[in-house]
């Protein structure tokens, strides 16, 4: 596909501006040569475009197993509460008095987070799930500090903890203690309780793991951690597995994050902007980032927590994903939210059960939100890897599971159909799951060659990511 600078020719453009209005300025400075801009048509300008977005995959084109990534359909109504010009057109330096909506908003969705979570506040600030475990973390070590005790320096984190967390505990300025996992996918205990002791500052568990494995023995988890004078961080970006049903409050937690893209509805944006919000009990209260929205008499207004660790960004957080989340949040309500949780592991445990009949599951169901094959069987067989499988499931038009994560299976990928699909899409994709497993047996070079029906064929993708090329050269 041609760029747009490749595009075009000298003298074509578009530019239809009404008379000029205004008193006509002549700049002090300017431009000795004109900017080589790209001269086309209307109709080249939209045709590009439009060629542009058909060679994107998105939700809106079907389904988007991306397991750990939750990529499930945003309703759009969400949508047009943020575009409201109340909430779109509001500056983030308008005194509070003007801008009393946008505090309710804060205030509302972080009452209901409290309430889904059962943790005591909520902050919005940090922009993503890994932005929101640096947060956290950061509670974490204030409150250690703020009762002398220094020596609290590591961070317990179970092996099948979302990768993002021990970098985010060594961004903290922690040591990371790896805990193994039992054969059955869930924490070692036994390892758990070896590894703590006076230098825990806590530990960080992913729940459901990245297995999709709900813990078993959790409350003897945080029990142990607390015993030992440690603070139980719960990485709540699969809270869309349990939302409603259970509270990480009531697990004996006293940290959270949530990442609105993943559970409630937000878009993911290609990183940005997002919301990880930062949920805490009581005792890490004083040390939040602000500000934080409070109710004063009779209105509301910006206060900063008495031992705040200090802002983690800029203002308040990406307000008008907050708008979206709080719009999810009310539409789907008391008995919407747990149902979609429901119907999170039920499309998981369908497509699970289906494709079981061919492919290997890597730690037996049921599951929660998302499940893991291995194929590493598979190659050993036919010599067909999980990225040839990614690669033939993107011919026959299926966004490809996650690949090669979690780390400690081998050949894996991680399947997270949504709540939002519905059976025949799910049966679609499990029939061509299949129909690849009988093609790497009968025909494996046809998966090696594959893709062959995408923009590109297959991308060296060490390279691409060591040697972007992201730059126009003009010739
Ligand atoms: C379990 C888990 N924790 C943390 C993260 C990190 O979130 P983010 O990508 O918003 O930084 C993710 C991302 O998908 C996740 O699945």
């Amino acid at each position: 596909m041609k760029l747009i600078m490749e595009r075009g020719a000298p003298g074509r453009h578009l530019d239809l501006l009404p008379p000029c209005d205004v008193p006509q300025v002549t700049l002090s400075r300017t431009r000795q040569e004109p900017l080589d801009l790209p001269q086309v048509s209307e109709s080249e300008l939209v045709r590009h475009y439009t060629e542009l977005a058909k060679q994107v995959y998105g939700v809106n084109d079907g389904i988007y197993p991306l397991g750990s990534c939750t990529m499930k359909y945003n309703p759009k109504i969400n949508d047009e509460m943020a575009a409201l010009p109340g909430f779109s057109q509001v500056h983030p330096l308008q005194p509070e008095g003007t801008v009393q909506g946008c505090l309710e908003v804060y205030a509302t969705a972080e009452q209901l987070l409290r309430e889904v979570t059962g943790m005591d506040a909520v902050t919005f600030q940090p922009a993503a799930g890994a932005h929101g475990e640096f947060t956290g973390l950061l509670l974490i070590k204030a409150y250690h500090r703020s009762r002398g005790d220094a020596a609290r320096v590591k961070i317990l984190v179970p092996d099948s903890a979302h990768g993002t967390n021990p970098a985010s505990a060594v961004m903290a300025g922690f040591q990371v203690i790896n805990i193994p996992s039992s054969p059955d996918g869930c924490v070692d205990v036994e390892a758990l309780k070896a590894a703590v002791g006076p230098d825990t500052a806590g530990l960080m568990l992913t729940n459901p793991n990245t297995l999709g494995i709900f813990e078993k023995h959790i409350l003897e988890i945080t029990r142990i951690v607390h015993e030992a004078g440690g603070l139980c961080y719960y990485d709540g970006a699969n809270l869309n597995a349990v939302m409603g049903e259970v509270r990480p409050g009531d697990m004996g937690f006293d940290v959270i994050h949530l990442n609105l893209h993943k559970t409630f509805s937000t878009p993911h944006g290609g990183g940005g902007p997002g919301a990880g919000a930062v949920g805490c009990k009581e005792l890490l209260r004083p040390y939040l980032p602000g500000p934080m929205v409070e109710r004063g008499e009779g209105d509301l207004r910006w206060a900063v927590p008495e031992h705040s660790i200090g802002r983690v960004k800029d203002f308040y957080g990406n307000f008008a994903v907050v708008v979206r989340a709080l719009c999810y949040l009310l539409t789907l309500g008391r008995e919407g939210i747990p149902e979609a949780a429901r119907n999170a592991v039920l499309n998981a445990n369908y497509m699970m059960h289906r494709l079981a009949e061919k492919y290997p599951v890597a730690y037996a169901g049921p599951c929660m939100h998302e499940f893991v094959l291995s194929l590493q069987q598979l190659k050993e067989e036919t010599g067909v890897s999980a990225m040839d499988i990614a690669k033939g499931l993107l011919d026959r038009g299926i966004h490809p599971p996650t690949m090669y994560f979690p780390l400690i299976v081998h050949e894996a990928l991680m399947v997270e159909p949504t709540e939002t699909e519905d059976k025949e899409t799910m049966d679609r994709a499990c029939d061509i799951f299949l129909e690849l497993w009988e093609l790497a047996h009968s025909d494996p070079e046809a998966l090696h060659a594959a893709p062959s029906t995408t923009p590109v064929g297959r991308l060296d993708e060490v390279d691409a990511a060591r040697n972007p090329v992201l730059r126009y050269q003009k010739p």
